[in-house]
C-alpha cells in the first residue's frame, strides 16, 4: 500500500502471508514490478498461469467474448458454454463426456462429492494422507490436516484415511459403506508427489469392486500439467468422477466436474446449482486455453522440458526432484524457505509446500529452454 488508512495499512483482510514484491504486469513468464524489475515466475499464482501473463490468444478470446456477451447464466443455453464443455470432455479421459461448470477447486470438489453422495446412497469418503482438496465444508473434510484447515463446527460426513500410495490400506478401508474414494494424481500442496500407477490402479479396482465412486482431483495437476491433458490419460486410469479448476480457464476463476453418461444420467435437474459457473467469459477462456494448447502442442514442450528440469535441477541445494510434468518438487537440503528466498535474490519466483525440504515448481506449459537454463545457473550458483 503506498497510503496507510487507519487503523490497519489496508482495507483487505490480512489473511495471507504476502512475498515483499509487487507485480504490476506480466509478459509471457515474466512479472514485472513498477519500479521494473523482472521476475522469472516458475510458481503462477498457485498453478493459475497456465499459458503465462497476457497470452495473445487469451487476451484476444476475453476481448471478443466481452463484447460479445458479458454475462449469463444456466438459466439460458449458451453456444460458448456448449463449445467449452465439448472441448473440455474431448480433451480430457474417454467416457467422461458431460462437465458441470463450476468457479473454484473446492467447488468443483464440493459437487463431485455431492453426486458421490447422491448416487451411492452412502456416506463415508476414503481419503489419502496429505492430499489438499480446498477449504470449504466438504472439501476441507477430505483435506489433510483438516483439524486445521476446517472451521465448521462439525464434520460434514466420515472420512477415513490411508498412508500415501498404500494400496493394502486402501483395500482394506474401502468398504461396502464408502460413497467415494478421492485421490489428488499427484499431490500439489504437500509437495508434488505423485502416487504410483500401482496406486492408482488398486483404488481403480477397489473402488469398483466395493460399489464406491472413484474421484480424481485434478485441480492442480490437470489441464496438460503432467505433459498429459489429465493425470488419468497418463495412466491409462479412467475415474468416475474428474475435478479440475486453476489453469482451467488460463486466470480467469473456472472449475469443472466431469462425469460418464452412466452417473449423469442419474442426476436430476435442480440437483446442481451455481450463478456464475459456466458464464461467457470463463467459457470463452476455456475453449480458448485448450485450443492453444493443442495447436502449440505444449504438451510435448512440458514433458520435454519437465525432463531437462529433472535431470539439471539437481545442483546446488538440490538432492532429488519429485513430481510430474510441470508439476515438480525440488527437495532441499537447507529449508526450502532459504532456497526460495536465494531464488527471489536471483528474480525467480516458486513455490513452497507442506513439506519444509520442498520448493514447487509450477511454470506455465509456454516455459522456454531459456527459463530452465536461468533457473538451473540460479540454483547453481547456491552451492548447496
Ligand atoms: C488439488 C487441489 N484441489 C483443490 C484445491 C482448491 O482449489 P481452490 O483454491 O480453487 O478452491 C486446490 C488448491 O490449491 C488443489 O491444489
Amino acid at each position: 500500500m503506498t497510503e496507510a488508512n487507519e487503523p490497519g495499512a489496508s482495507a483487505l483482510l490480512d489473511v495471507f502471508d504476502q512475498l515483499a514484491l509487487r507485480p504490476v504486469r506480466g509478459e509471457g513468464a515474466t512479472l514485472f514490478t513498477a519500479s521494473g524489475e523482472r521476475y522469472l515466475d516458475f510458481y503462477g499464482g498457485h498453478a493459475v498461469a497456465l499459458l503465462g501473463y497476457g497470452h495473445p490468444a487469451l487476451v484476444a478470446a476475453l476481448d471478443r467474448q466481452a463484447r460479445t456477451l458479458f454475462f449469463q447464466s444456466n438459466v439460458v443455453p449458451l453456444d460458448v458454454r456448449e463449445r467449452a464443455a465439448a472441448s473440455l470432455v474431448r480433451f480430457g479421459p474417454p467416457g467422461l463426456t458431460r462437465a458441470f461448470f463450476v468457479n473454484s477447486g473446492a467447488e468443483a470438489n464440493e459437487n463431485a462429492l455431492r453426486i458421490a453422495f447422491a448416487a451411492s446412497g452412502r456416506a463415508r469418503v476414503v481419503a489419502v494422507e496429505g492430499a489438499f482438496h480446498g477449504r470449504t465444508a466438504a472439501a476441507g473434510a477430505v483435506t489433510a490436516g483438516h483439524e486445521r484447515w476446517y472451521g465448521f463446527p462439525s464434520q460434514p460426513f466420515a472420512v477415513s484415511w490411508v498412508p500415501f500410495d498404500d494400496a493394502a490400506a486402501l483395500a482394506a478401508a474401502v468398504t461396502g459403506d464408502v460413497a467415494a474414494v478421492i485421490v489428488e494424481p499427484v499431490q500439489g500442496v504437500a509437495g508434488a508427489r505423485a502416487l504410483s500407477r500401482g496406486f492408482l490402479a488398486a483404488a481403480r479396482e477397489t473402488a469398483t469392486a466395493a460399489g464406491a465412486l472413484l474421484v480424481f482431483d485434478e485441480v492442480q495437476c490437470g489441464m496438460g500439467r503432467t505433459g498429459h491433458p489429465f493425470a488419468a490419460q497418463a495412466h491409462g486410469i479412467l475415474p468416475d468422477l474428474l475435478t479440475t479448476a486453476k489453469g482451467l480457464a488460463g486466470g480467469f476463476p473456472a472449475g469443472a466436474v466431469l462425469v460418464g453418461e452412466g452417473l449423469a444420467a442419474g442426476i436430476r435437474k435442480g440437483a446442481l446449482g451455481t450463478t456464475f459457473g459456466g458464464g461467457p467469459l470463463a467459457m470463452a477462456l476455456v475453449e480458448a486455453v485448450i485450443a492453444t494448447i493443442e495447436r502449440d502442442g505444449l504438451l510435448e514442450r512440458v514433458r520435454r522440458l519437465s525432463a531437462r528440469l529433472q535431470r539439471e535441477c539437481v545442483t546446488g541445494p538440490v538432492t532429488a526432484v519429485q513430481g510430474m510434468g510441470f508439476l515438480l518438487g525440488l527437495r532441499t537440503a537447507p529449508p526450502a524457505k532459504e532456497v526460495l528466498a536465494r531464488l527471489r535474490e536471483r528474480r525467480i519466483l516458486a513455490g513452497g509446500s507442506a513439506d519444509a525440504h520442498v520448493v514447487r515448481l509450477l511454470p506455465p506449459l509456454i516455459l522456454e529452454d531459456a527459463h530452465v537454463d536461468e533457473l538451473v545457473a540460479a540454483l547453481k550458483e547456491m552451492n548447496g
